[in-house]
């Protein structure tokens, strides 16, 4: 199952909030050259593109469906590319990246590899959830073990990927002239019979959900539904609670 921009821009006022709050604390006036690692859609790319509308902004990304959306915005470029390997041939003011990195591993690795891609002043910006604890985590890693699926979505569970704040500090130190890093416990309130189900089918169980096929896809869906709206019952209104930690790291060279 590819990314799917509808699914993944049903809840597009919730995940797109983190990258306003992040973009805000970018101290860059007048970048000539910006990139959004993990464009998605487009919905974070139209958003450095409206605050600095004179710099040439392009929206990378690895997912064919989600760069089709993207490209119906002409007024941005759009580059298919997997992030690890992304290696500008012109040095950028702005690399920004919400709710991306995640899915990449070593980023002892990655980070300092993107600080490199920047010019002199230039910031990088990240975004990531940091919720792995959560209950639309382990219910995932409750489904994937003792299913008739476990040795092929084993491998696929990313269990813990975003390390805690000061790791960061430690990885970005050596190469930033400023860092500002803090996290923030989003309380989303979501609508509908079992929304957290319907947000993980936009995201966390994307790649899951691809490496399976019919029956077993819906069966493992079905299991993962169950559970998880087990885990989150509604409140009296009818509308669920959704917390949501997320970790922002600006980093100035
Ligand atoms: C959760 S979406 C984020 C979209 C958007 N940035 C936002 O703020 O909502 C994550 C995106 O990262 C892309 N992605 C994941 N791994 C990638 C990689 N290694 N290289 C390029 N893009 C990747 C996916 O295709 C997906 O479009």
């Amino acid at each position: 199952m590819p990314w799917d921009p509808r699914t993944y821009l049903s809840f597009g006022t919730e995940r797109t909030r983190p990258a306003i709050d992040l973009l805000a604390r970018v101290p860059h006036e007048r970048p000539r050259r910006v990139a959004d690692l993990g464009c998605g859609p487009g919905n974070s790319t139209r958003l450095l593109r409206a605050r600095w509308p004179e710099a040439h902004v392009t929206g990378v990304d690895s997912s064919e469906e989600m760069l089709a959306e993207a490209r119906k915005d002409s007024a941005i470029r759009w580059e298919q590319a997997d992030i690890a390997r992304w290696r500008p041939r012109e040095r950028h003011d702005v690399i920004f990246s919400n709710a991306t990195l995640h899915w990449l591993d070593d980023h002892a690795a990655l980070l300092p590899c993107l600080m490199a891609a920047l010019a002199p002043g230039g910031v990088l910006a990240v975004q990531m959830p940091r919720n792995f604890a959560s209950a639309s985590h382990f219910v995932v890693r409750d489904v994937v073990s003792g299913g008739p699926w476990e040795a092929r979505l084993k491998p696929l569970v990313r269990l813990d990927p975003v390390h805690e704040a000061a790791a960061y500090y430690r990885i970005l130190a050596p190469h930033a002239r400023g860092l500002d890093i803090w996290q923030t416990e989003y309380l989303h309130v979501l609508e509908g019979d079992n929304p957290v189900a319907d947000w993980a089918h936009g995201s966390l169980l994307v790649p899951l959900l691809g490496a399976l096929d019919e029956p077993e896809r819906s069966a493992f869906e079905a299991e993962y539904r169950r559970r998880v709206k087990a885990a989150y019952a509604p409140q009296a209104d009818g509308r669920t609670l959704f917390p949501f930690k997320r970790l922002f790291i600006v980093a100035q060279t």
